[in-house]
């Protein structure tokens, strides 16, 4: 079985040719998967623009999709499936995939399937290192989403926690912004980070304050529900007003205009000490829900997961909790259609194909 994956969500368009082996412990294997980025495009404003995201998909989408044919040295003809991310994502920019991928199965008469784009990073794990141990606590971590899933048996996703606020990929972009450091924000904080002191400011752990002000996690109220009740969420919109206020302090204390950007070494120690305390909360509220569950595996995925600190620090957690950690290759950490792709294969050994009313939901729920 061979499935062609189509990913177009955000703002990368992607196309990618998956086969599964016959090997239950690596049940997939990439044939192609390439990712047209609109970095560049938003970058001048900071941040991903919704109407320009889809109308560049538009442009995009085709040659995307032959080069996935052509990478993999297959035809239309050779694709068994078509895979589709239906959401969560901005709807114009999943528009274009949806309805290229309708195109495509119609036209072949090949059966469609509708991805999840978390469930697409929750499988990237599987598709780079095999079959995990589960039951096993995965944390995806991205710009748009910090959720925490219990995954019991394969291709079942439950929703355990999740921010009440910012992701925290959001929050790496953000103080990026404010530190006047470009676009995305996560891989350069990274890099400056590892020149900091991650002692020199003590940012607040990021937690929640009142629990119980906030919604439960789990929508509607289960008695699952009820008995982790906000437990495994995380915030960082506390962290964030932190760094605000004190960039501010010392503009003020260094007598520095409004956005004149901090000494080099300043920013380089609140990298280190933003990040430490976001690496933390994750990776409390992670290994928290590894204890709670018992769980016998750690996934890590997501845009954030390329983080250097995550990764080591996750590792060696993990050890000592005695319990393997999985992560991505670099390039199944961001957005791509690989991931997709997998986690439709994964479906469509289940049955569930899509019908051709098939429609975008940028709020698509998931466990
Ligand atoms: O999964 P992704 O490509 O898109 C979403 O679904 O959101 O994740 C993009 C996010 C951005 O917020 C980016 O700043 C962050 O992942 N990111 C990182 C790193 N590389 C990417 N954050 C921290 N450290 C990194 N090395
Ligand atoms: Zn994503």
């Amino acid at each position: 079985m061979r499935i062609l994956g189509i990913e177009s969500s955000c703002d990368e368009t992607s196309a990618a040719v998956v086969a599964e082996t016959g090997d239950p412990a690596r049940p997939w294997t990439i044939q192609s998967n390439v990712v047209a980025s609109q970095v560049a495009i938003h970058r001048a404003w900071g941040g991903v623009v919704p109407e320009l995201a889809s109308r560049q998909h538009l442009r995009d989408i085709c040659g995307v999709v032959q080069r996935a044919l052509a990478d993999a040295r297959v035809g239309w003809r050779d694709l068994d499936a078509v895979a589709v991310t239906q959401g969560p994502g901005l709807v114009g920019s999943l528009l274009v995939g949806v309805a290229f991928a309708k195109a495509v199965a119609w036209v072949l008469e090949r059966p469609l399937v509708a991805v999840h784009h978390l469930a697409g990073h929750i499988e990237s794990l599987v598709l780079h290192n095999g079959e995990i141990e589960l039951p096993s606590v995965v944390l995806v971590v991205s710009g748009g989403h910090t959720n925490l899933y219990l995954v019991s048996s394969p291709g079942e996703y439950r929703l355990i926690g999740r921010t009440r606020d910012d992701a925290a990929g959001e929050a790496y972009d953000k103080v990026a912004k404010l530190l006047g450091l470009g676009y995305p924000g996560g891989p350069i904080i990274d890099r400056l980070a590892k020149q900091g002191d991650d002692r020199a400011v003590a940012f607040p752990k990021p937690r929640l304050t009142h629990p119980a002000s906030h919604a439960a996690t789990i929508d509607p109220p289960s008695q699952f529900g009820r008995l982790i009740a906000g437990r495994f969420d995380f915030s960082f919109s506390g962290l964030k007003t932190a760094v605000v206020r004190y960039v501010q302090a010392r503009r003020a204390a260094l007598g520095l205009p409004e956005a004149h950007p901090l000494p080099e070494r300043e920013i380089a120690d609140i990298s280190a000490s933003f990040q430490r305390a976001v690496v933390e909360a994750l990776l409390d509220q992670t290994f928290q829900a590894v204890r709670w569950f018992d769980a016998r595996s750690v996934g890590i995925s997501g845009g954030v997961s390329a983080n250097s600190r995550l990764r080591a620090e996750a590792a060696a957690r993990a050890a000592r909790a005695g319990r393997p950690v999985y992560l991505p290759s670099l390039a199944l950490t961001t957005d791509n259609a690989a991931m997709i792709a997998a986690a439709g294969l994964r479906r469509l050994r289940e049955g569930r194909t899509a019908g051709w009313d098939l429609k975008a939901d940028p709020a698509l729920p998931l466990g």
